[in-house]
């Protein structure tokens, strides 16, 4: 049954065509095959692994609460679990922060919480239009896809995909264009075409849309704009959030207040699904049932969640580390450009949510394949899948993170010898 997977999975299959090995067990920052080669993982789930493979402090927690025959599935209804998860996110993340929203469980996935964000700013505003930024990535369902940037998900849906207009992100028309000026005089020409909107959905860094990391002055513009016509400002913290940017949400620190905010991926901590949606007070205007989904009260990721805010949140040490960690990439990935004569390589991205732009996306390409060769799982992203990214779990041993780092280096090195650097400059 060797071939199993190519015959009977679909061909949408897509991460396991560039890794094709079988994983048997994972910890930490790392996955073992069935034939004991252990992969150094700069991938960790897409950002769903912030705290590692098996966290053990969380497995703990998950593997008492089986233990016990806490109730699993449990709709909507009230249940320990869900009671201690959002104790603890209330008084840990969001009001240590002077936060205050009131939180909705979709659906366990990243998509669930978008399409929800989406309904209730519609509901709300009663308006139908959305704004959304190029280069942007909100998931595959449809709602998600219509206020996703990337042509390869938007045909994928195979329907049109109406009531969304997109917006320049900043950096899209050069550095030297305020994207948000384009933005503004959209809005307030009533003759530009564009409905006023009920939402203005980003994220902050994006990250299959090529890390792009939007700066503090751009992001308060657009909150101001979207205060000035009364918008609603969506941050879809699905991917750069829970830690991966350096603080638990990536817009801390930033001067803004988003209305609605979504969360999943590493927020069970433990790769269970899970997703929420934030909403300030008012603008919870459901009525009971009204958005509805079996899979909404996944109690053992309740359980995973509270493990993993308790154990990384209640200070700030794990903060500080992700600081550490997130400079010795840089500085590495700095060493890199800096000893390969490629040209105009760059770094992207903020925190640990970082890559190596390598303006050509068959370089990148050929630098993650040699990567896996020498045991390191690593992806790309971008218009062009240009950019190297490393998403190491914020976890990861110093060793291992060095370990990888210096693959990634051999491997650039390598390449460079094999590809003329006008290729590599020619794609800008
Ligand atoms: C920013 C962002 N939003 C939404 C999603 C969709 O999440 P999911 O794949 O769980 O539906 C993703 C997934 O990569 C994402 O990065």
């Amino acid at each position: 049954m060797k071939n199993i997977f190519k015959k009977y999975e679909s061909n949408v299959r897509s991460y396991c065509r560039n890794f094709p090995v079988k994983f048997k067990t994972a910890k930490n920052d790392q996955l073992i095959t069935t034939e004991g080669d252990v992969y150094t993982d700069f991938l960790a789930g897409a950002g769903t692994l912030n705290y590692g493979h098996n966290n053990n402090k969380i497995k703990r927690k998950v593997l008492k609460y089986i233990e016990s025959d806490g109730p699993i599935h449990g709709l909507d209804m009230y249940t320990e679990a869900k009671e201690e998860f959002l104790i603890n996110f209330v008084s840990t993340i969001l009001n240590k922060r002077n936060m205050k929203y009131k939180v909705q469980f979709p659906g366990p996935t990243g998509t669930n919480a978008v399409e929800t964000a989406l309904k209730i700013a519609r509901k709300v505003t009663g308006r139908k239009n959305v704004i959304s930024f190029t280069n942007g990535f909100h998931g595959c369902t449809l709602g998600s896809a219509a206020v996703t940037g990337n042509s390869h998900f938007r045909v994928g849906t195979a329907v049109s995909l109406p009531d969304t207009t997109f917006m320049p992100y900043e950096g899209f028309l050069g550095k030297d264009v305020d994207t948000t000026d384009v933005m503004l005089k959209m809005l307030e020409d009533s003759s530009s075409g564009v409905d006023k909107p009920a939402a203005v959905i980003l994220e902050t860094v994006q990250g299959e849309g090529g890390l792009n990391a939007a700066s503090k002055k751009w992001l308060q513009r657009v909150e101001r704009i979207c205060r000035k016509f009364d918008i609603l400002l969506i941050v879809d913290d699905i991917q750069a959030g829970c830690g991966r940017t350096g603080k638990f949400f990536s817009f801390e620190g930033m001067g803004i207040s988003p209305d609605i905010v979504t969360l999943s991926k590493s927020l069970s901590g433990y790769g269970l699904p899970m997703s929420l949606v934030l909403m300030k007070e008012e603008l919870d205007v459901w009525k009971p049932g009204e958005h509805n989904g079996t899979f909404r009260g996944h109690n053992l990721a309740f359980v995973a969640a509270s493990a993993a805010i308790k154990e990384y949140w209640s200070d700030d040490r794990f903060e500080l580390k992700i600081a550490k960690k997130s400079q010795l990439i840089r500085s590495r990935f700095q060493e890199i450009i800096d000893s390969s004569n490629s040209g105009n390589m760059r770094i992207k991205g903020r925190g640990m949510m970082i890559g190596l732009d390598c303006r050509n996306g068959d370089f990148a390409e050929k630098v993650t394949a040699r990567c896996f060769k020498r045991n390191l799982i690593i992806e790309r992203s971008g218009t062009n899948d240009e950019i190297v990214k490393c998403l190491a779990p914020l976890t990861i041993t110093e060793s291992n993170l060095k370990k990888g780092l210096d693959i990634i280096s051999e491997s650039v090195s390598e390449v460079s010898k094999t590809m003329k650097p006008e290729k590599i400059l020619s794609v800008v």
